[in-house]
């Protein structure tokens, strides 16, 4: 049955990315094969727009932590359409697993205005203005009843991360993936959610090559005195192993 089971996810994670069909980009298309594969472009249809690569780490982190018995929901703050999400849950699906839980925190608003007094980093940042990345709550569920994957394993934390990221840092978590592009949602996660992941659990970058982002991982890293090894993923993506 495990290769039915790896099957599933497999065809799952080309569903969310809509690898089957042409999907024409809302923004930054391009006629390179490898541009979707990479994650460079907002697809129009696709319920994620993290491309492949960054989809098979994904799959990986979570088979690892369930194979290992790493203890702790999964986490994705930064959803838009919710399809990263969908495909966590199909794996704890896959793999008959409801003792774990796939978080999804969004303003479902799109991205806050910078706050340059807070995070002077993000000084100037126009992500906010983008429409195309405001997906309203009620779609992202209605996307995860399309694969039949709406239950109460699924919990949605609407509203901006430094309000939600406190209310869940009791909770135990084995994965989080961290998509909030500037340097303040980045850090927002980070300060709240860093200690509430268990030893041997992953924390996944999908913006290391926004150059807030990074700046954000590199300053929290640098004040808590994190040497675990960074993995790149592919041009953007990174992960590392919390090792203490
Ligand atoms: C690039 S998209 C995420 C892409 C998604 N992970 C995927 O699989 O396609 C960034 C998302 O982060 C959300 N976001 C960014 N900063 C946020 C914050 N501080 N609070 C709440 N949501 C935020 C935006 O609303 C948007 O949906």
């Amino acid at each position: 049955m495990k290769e039915v089971r790896d099957k599933y996810i497999d065809l799952l994670m080309r569903t969310i990315l809509c690898s089957m069909y042409p999907d024409p980009a809302l923004a930054y298309g391009s006629d390179d094969n490898n541009h979707r594969k990479e994650g460079r472009d907002w697809p129009g249809i696709a319920h994620s727009m993290i491309g492949e690569y960054r989809a098979k780490n994904i799959v990986d982190l979570c088979k690892r932590v369930i194979e290992e018995e790493v203890p702790g929901h999964f986490l994705e703050a930064g959803v838009w359409r919710g399809g990263t999400c969908i495909l966590m849950r199909g794996i704890l699906e896959a793999y008959q697993i409801n003792d774990r839980k796939v978080f999804c925190a969004d303003s479902f608003e799109g991205l806050p205005v910078p706050d340059e007094n807070k995070y002077p980093r993000d000084a100037g940042d126009i992500l906010h203005t983008f429409e195309q990345l405001a997906v309203p709550l009620e779609t992202v569920q209605e996307n995860f009843r399309q694969y039949d994957l709406f239950d109460e394993q699924t919990v949605f934390l609407k509203g901006w991360f430094k309000d939600t990221m406190p209310t869940i840092s009791d909770e135990t978590f084995s994965i989080i993936r961290l998509d909030g592009d500037m340097y303040g949602s980045t850090m927002d996660i980070l300060n709240n959610i860093y200690d509430s992941v268990s030893k041997g659990g992953f924390i996944v970058v999908d913006d290391y090559a926004l150059p807030t982002c990074k700046a954000a991982v590199e300053d929290f890293r640098e004040q808590r005195n994190i040497c675990d090894k960074i993995y790149e993923i592919d041009w953007t993506g990174i992960w590392w192993q919390k090792t203490q």
